[in-house]
């Protein structure tokens, strides 16, 4: 079993404060984004994959109507009663959990009838732009929906916790995290078209890998700034739409970097410079796929550069730290591509890596970051992995 020692640390602390072993324990890990940054709400293309960390969520019915849910890192424990859940102010890591059974039950969670006592205890580190929340979203749906006998599938499960970052969280995130999770499989890359919501896994040589390099730079999704991304990529479509007749424009998918080019002037400068992302994106995504199944590794790490580049330049989401450890990763041979990966504003970089010369890239990276920052960036190895799942 992978992170077992999160799970052995996890069941038996729930042991302790409940008197008893869970009934259900679900798994689910975080995610790395490969390449097509911001795409996945503008209706497009991205890879992507699950990691080797992720979070476990145990559970056990109640009695009666009453909840509790322990926080199995801090141990502050959360009481409520399936007749009240809502978003909660304090004890905020609560929301992802209780968003989710909120949205499992179609937001009417008194259904359920009977409540749960509830544990979740991870090893993915948190603020890195790995998906700490889709984790913990899709190891609550899976254990809770075991729990009540509720059927849903892998996609339905993934939208679920996208409800609950949307309502419950304050993040209006696209649907990628979640279906990541979901969708993984050991040693391959989940490749998503998030207009037809198909995922389809790609897998990956063993003489490649991702390495992640956590930056220090903090990464918040709920403060704004990625709410004002969406907002512009979809003021944007409706531009495209009115100017492109005769075409069904409904998202930046629809829209050609050539349309770009000769219809941008009707839009603000702001507006203009973040469109053009997504499109770009979706377009290297596609481009990759081909790389990809060629074999062409460093036809598909330039994709990757490209997309920090088109990051820095037009979305800007990215920032100093970010910038530097693309730009240490560009003198390394053995780095095929960089980029930052998730949201943006912070957390981590995603290279694509030969993995016999991790130590020397770790290495060369933390020199040159230290040198600029005076701290450390974290790397480390990522095996693509399997996606959630019941223990
Ligand atoms: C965050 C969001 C995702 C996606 C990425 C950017 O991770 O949660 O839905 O938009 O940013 O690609």
């Amino acid at each position: 079993m992978q992170n077992k020692e999160v799970y052995d640390e996890l069941v038996s602390k729930f042991e302790q404060k409940y008197g008893k072993k869970p009934d259900i324990v679900a798994y689910a890990p975080g995610r790395i984004e490969v390449l097509g940054n911001h795409t996945d709400y503008n209706e497009g293309y991205v890879f992507s994959a699950a990691i080797d960390k992720g979070t476990f969520f145990a559970v056990s019915a109640s009695e009666d109507t009453s909840c509790e849910l322990t926080a199995g890192d801090l141990m502050e424990t959360a009481k409520f009663d399936i007749s009240n859940v809502a978003p909660a102010k304090e004890m905020t890591w609560q929301n992802y959990v209780t968003g989710t059974f909120n949205w499992l039950f179609d937001g009417a969670p008194a259904k359920a009838l009977k409540g749960w006592k509830g544990m979740f205890l991870g090893n993915i580190p948190l603020g890195a732009g790995l998906s700490s929340s889709a984790a913990l979203e899709m190891c609550t749906v899976l254990a809770l929906s075991k729990l009540y006998g509720v059927e849903k599938t892998k996609t339905e499960m993934a939208k679920i916790g996208q409800k609950a970052e949307h309502t419950f969280a304050g993040c209006p995130c696209g649907l990628l995290d979640q279906a990541s999770s979901m969708y993984g499989e050991e040693g391959s890359l989940v490749q998503s078209d998030f207009r037809t919501n198909e995922f389809k896994t790609v897998s990956m040589g063993p003489s490649v890998a991702f390495m992640m390099v956590k930056s220090n730079a903090k990464h918040a999704l709920v403060d704004g700034a990625y709410a004002s991304r969406r907002q512009a990529c979809e003021d944007a479509a409706k531009h495209f739409a009115d100017v492109l007749r005769g075409k069904k424009v409904t998202h930046l998918r629809d829209v050609t970097m050539a349309e770009w080019v000769l219809y941008r002037g009707g839009l603000d400068e702001t507006k203009a410079k973040r469109a053009v992302h997504p499109i770009g994106e979706d377009e290297r995504v596609v481009q990759g796929a081909g790389l990809l199944a060629k074999g062409d590794l460093a036809a598909f790490g330039a994709l990757m550069y490209d997309s920090h580049e088109s990051s820095r330049n037009w979305f800007e989401n990215s920032c100093e730290e970010l910038d530097a450890i693309v730009d240490a990763a560009k003198a390394i041979p053995e780095v095929y591509g960089a980029r930052l990966s998730g949201g943006g504003f912070g957390g981590s970089c995603c290279l694509l890596v030969d993995p016999s010369a991790a130590d020397k890239i770790a290495a060369q990276i933390t020199r040159e970051y230290k040198a600029k920052f005076g701290d450390e960036p974290i790397c480390s190895l990522i095996k693509p992995s399997k996606g959630a799942h019941l223990v």
